[in-house]
């Protein structure tokens, strides 16, 4: 299994997702600083992987810690969860994670300085584990719903490397696959950034699953001549009404889908789904800087001075959606209710 993110002893350890699919070079960050610019400039991505990131960012500044007391260690503590909660917006991962992590820290702050570098350490790479586990669940639960053959679309990239291991919409494909279906992944190439280009279809390869790269604009065309039976995406922030934050161009996808009758289906871990905040609306969206889409490959693409923007994610209003996976189980509209329901499903057990 590719290894996104591992904690090691000299610290966070990250194959670099700016370098694929040419180089597969892997990079240790040394301290919290490092792992905050690590997901800031999307040597890791993705939004469970940025969640279980930020946790191993936050172990690692404690760890750190010239601190002696447990009151100077809580102020560098929430310098920490600053620092790495200002890397990325949309992604409620990340603050899911920073969450868990204060939580954690109270919880044995008690037990003095020691105790909580090494609680907070597992608990970083207790993450890793769980997500690892949830995307294998989202797979049992997500593979009767894809089509017993042919083509199946994806955007961006919600495989092993937005994730610990497996993915989310890839883990469903994957897990489709593994029970005897029989699929063909059509990944668009998801501009500016290109992880369906680089990554999906880099990581869909080295497992032999059989890919078709195509340029964004083309996945009409595809499902108008009924190359595409299901699209599958992930999530970087789900509302509580089932709209579906994702990367641009996932709304343009679910559109498309519904004007030819095909499924569209979102895969996401429970810490995507955000119970309060209401709607889509309510969703902040990363700006990302305007040379992502004037340069490519460092080559000027467009001319000097003119006007750009980049949003890097959209929002997927629910009527679009016909189901959302998550390891505890399928919402259905109304998603108001399933995901209520959703939620009062215990984490632990799933
Ligand atoms: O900007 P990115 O590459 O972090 O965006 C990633 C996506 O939009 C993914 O589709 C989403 O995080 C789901 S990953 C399982």
């Amino acid at each position: 299994m590719i290894k996104t993110l591992e904690w090691t002893s000299q610290g966070v350890r990250f194959i670099d997702q700016t370098r694929l699919p040419t180089e597969e070079i892997y990079v240790t960050c040394g301290t919290y600083q490092e792992v905050a610019a690590a997901i800031r400039d999307m040597v890791v991505r993705g939004a469970p992987a940025i969640g279980v990131a930020a946790a191993m960012g936050i172990a690692l500044g404690v760890k750190q810690s010239t601190a002696t007391d447990v009151a100077t260690l809580r102020t560098e503590f929430g310098h920490i969860c600053r620092t790495i909660g200002e890397t990325r917006p949309t992604a409620v991962n990340l603050f899911w994670a920073i969450r868990r992590m204060q939580q954690k820290f109270e919880s044995v702050a008690s037990q003095g300085v020691h105790q909580i570098k090494i609680t907070l350490a597992d608990e970083a790479q207790q993450m890793l584990l769980e997500d690892i586990a949830a995307n294998q669940a989202m797979g049992r639960h997500g593979a009767a719903l894809m089509p017993s053959s042919g083509g199946v679309l994806t955007h961006c990239n919600a495989g092993a490397l937005a994730t610990c291991g497996y993915g989310t919409a890839l883990g469903v494909i994957r897990a489709a696959i593994d029970s005897g279906k029989k699929l063909h992944v059509f990944a668009d190439e998801t501009r500016p950034f290109l992880q369906g280009s680089r990554l999906t279809a880099w990581e869909l390869m080295k497992d032999g699953i059989q890919t078709t790269v195509i340029a964004d604009n083309m996945a009409g065309a595809m499902m108008r001549q009924g190359k595409i039976k299901a699209v599958v995406v992930g999530a970087d922030r789900i509302a509580a009404n089932g709209d579906v934050a994702n990367k641009i161009g996932t709304y343009s996808v679910a559109v498309l889908a519904k004007e030819h009758a095909i499924p569209f289906y979102v895969a996401a871990p429970w810490s995507t789904v955000d119970m309060n905040t209401a709607t889509g609306e309510q969703i902040p969206i990363e700006q990302r800087s305007h040379k992502e889409v004037t340069h490519h490959a460092g080559k000027q693409i467009a001319p000097d001075g003119v006007l750009v923007e980049n949003p890097a994610f959209d929002v997927t209003p629910n009527k679009y959606v016909t189901a959302i996976v998550t390891e505890r189980g399928i919402a259905r509209a109304p998603f108001v209710d399933s995901l209520k329901e959703l939620a009062a499903v215990s984490a632990a057990l799933v």
